[in-house]
């Protein structure tokens, strides 16, 4: 796949069969993806090749398709890892992002932090990042505490001297908000934490598609990422982690290939990233989520960035000439592609409705982040998201669509 094939946003779109439908008799605006982005040919091809030449399980078989069943599974891990500069033995598939934050507090966790240790969290979590921790806190008597807000949707770091205390052992942060789309100080916080022996978990599902990932950069500890959100697959995400963390970490699931031997009463665990990968995988999977790697490294984040850029100060703008529409978060470009507005006197479900009715689809809700509709003061929110695919004719449709919702109430 060659940077000229994608020389302008037409021919990017063309590879997305799925936007060339219509919806209610109008072109289909697909506006929501912060949930979910849609997925280029090539990595719908890559799944059926898959299905349709080397379906076998993997690491079991010596036949001549489980070999190529694992070497496939194997090269996806690799192109997985090199998407965020790792080695591709810390990559650990996972289902989603949630799971990756869940074995985390199911593995590390339990066997690092004991009754009054706190985890750090923020308040503009998604429910992923929150409900894990409140699991454990339960199971382990561990507390949790929450760094603030500001009213750009940003997590204020100015409060972490006044929050802060040895107890603190891992602080667990997302790195670009589903709500806001604002990208949060995460390089401040790690190296406060680091510098007072906590470790760092970043959940990168809403970053992966804006922003190019570094793990060595951002020197966090963990990582969580899904495939479903960056033009990949659904059922398949990753944990990363650093080789040590994950050499002392205990296993997740019990079953097969995380093993190395299995007696009657006990058994060893196999080498990471096995150990954390009980049963058969998502092989099907992870060959869409390496293609889907390998379609955004050849789009380039600096022309995703600078896409979304335009599109996000474009919508901004013209949402904002609406009267009585709110635009949540931050209004300049360290946006990258998530606007929530709220319009006065119109339910955001209504909202969302009408603008089906026109062939947009948006997300209204609360977006698994209730604590910030509290501090809102809001039920819920209409969130516009953007992805490469998307065109300013799009937000000029949703703009009109808003307009007519207006009226139509
Ligand atoms: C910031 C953030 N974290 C975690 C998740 C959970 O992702 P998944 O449902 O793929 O596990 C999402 C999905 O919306 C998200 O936006």
């Amino acid at each position: 796949m060659s940077m000229s094939k994608y020389n302008n946003i037409a021919h990017i779109k063309e590879q997305f069969p799925v936007l060339k439908q219509t919806i209610h008799g109008n072109r289909l605006v697909y506006l929501d993806n912060a949930a979910s982005t849609q997925r280029p040919i090539q990595v719908i091809e890559s799944m059926t090749d898959y299905a349709r030449n080397s379906h076998s399980n993997v690491h079991r078989g010596i036949h001549f398709l489980s070999e190529k069943a694992t070497y496939l599974y194997e090269k996806s891990r690799e192109r997985v890892a090199e998407f965020i500069g790792a080695k591709s033995d810390e990559i650990v598939f996972t289902r989603n992002a949630t799971e990756a934050i869940n074995l985390v507090a199911r593995t590390w966790a339990e066997q690092n932090l004991s009754e009054g240790d706190i985890v750090l969290l923020s308040e503009l979590e998604h429910h992923s990042n929150i409900v894990p921790w409140q699991l454990l806190s339960e199971r382990k008597k561990i507390r949790l505490r929450f760094l603030p807000f500001n009213d750009i949707g940003k997590i204020d770091v100015s409060v972490l001297s006044d929050i802060w205390d040895e107890s603190i052992k891992l602080v667990s942060v997302s790195l670009m908000s589903n709500v806001f789309g604002t990208i949060q100080p995460v390089e401040e916080i790690i190296s406060y934490a680091h510098a007072r022996g906590a470790i760092v978990m970043l959940d990168a599902a809403q970053a992966a598609a804006h922003m190019p990932l570094s793990v060595k950069a951002l020197n966090c500890d963990f990582m969580a990422v899904s495939a479903h959100k960056i033009y990949g697959p659904t059922g398949i995400g990753f944990l990363w982690a650093k080789r040590d963390i994950l050499e002392d970490m205990p296993p997740f699931l019990g079953g097969g290939d995380m093993i190395l031997s299995v007696d009657l009463y006990s058994s060893s665990w196999n080498d990471i990233p096995h150990k954390f990968e009980a049963g058969t995988p998502n092989i099907e999977g992870a060959a869409g989520f390496a293609e889907a790697v390998s379609f955004i490294s050849s789009l380039g984040f600096d022309t995703i960035i600078k896409h979304e850029r335009v599109l996000t100060d474009y919508a901004i703008e013209r949402l904002e000439d609406i009267e009585g529409l709110t635009v949540y978060g931050s209004k300049d470009s360290s946006h990258r592609g998530v606007i929530s507005f709220y319009v006065d006197n119109i339910h955001p479900h209504d909202v969302a409705q009408i603008l089906d009715s026109r062939g947009v689809a948006v997300r209204a809700g609360h977006h698994c982040a209730q604590p910030i509709m509290k501090r809102l003061s809001v039920p819920a929110t209409v969130r516009a998201s953007f992805a490469i695919y998307n065109t300013v004719e799009d937000i000029d449709v949703l703009v009109s669509a808003i307009k007519y919702a207006k009226e139509f109430f």
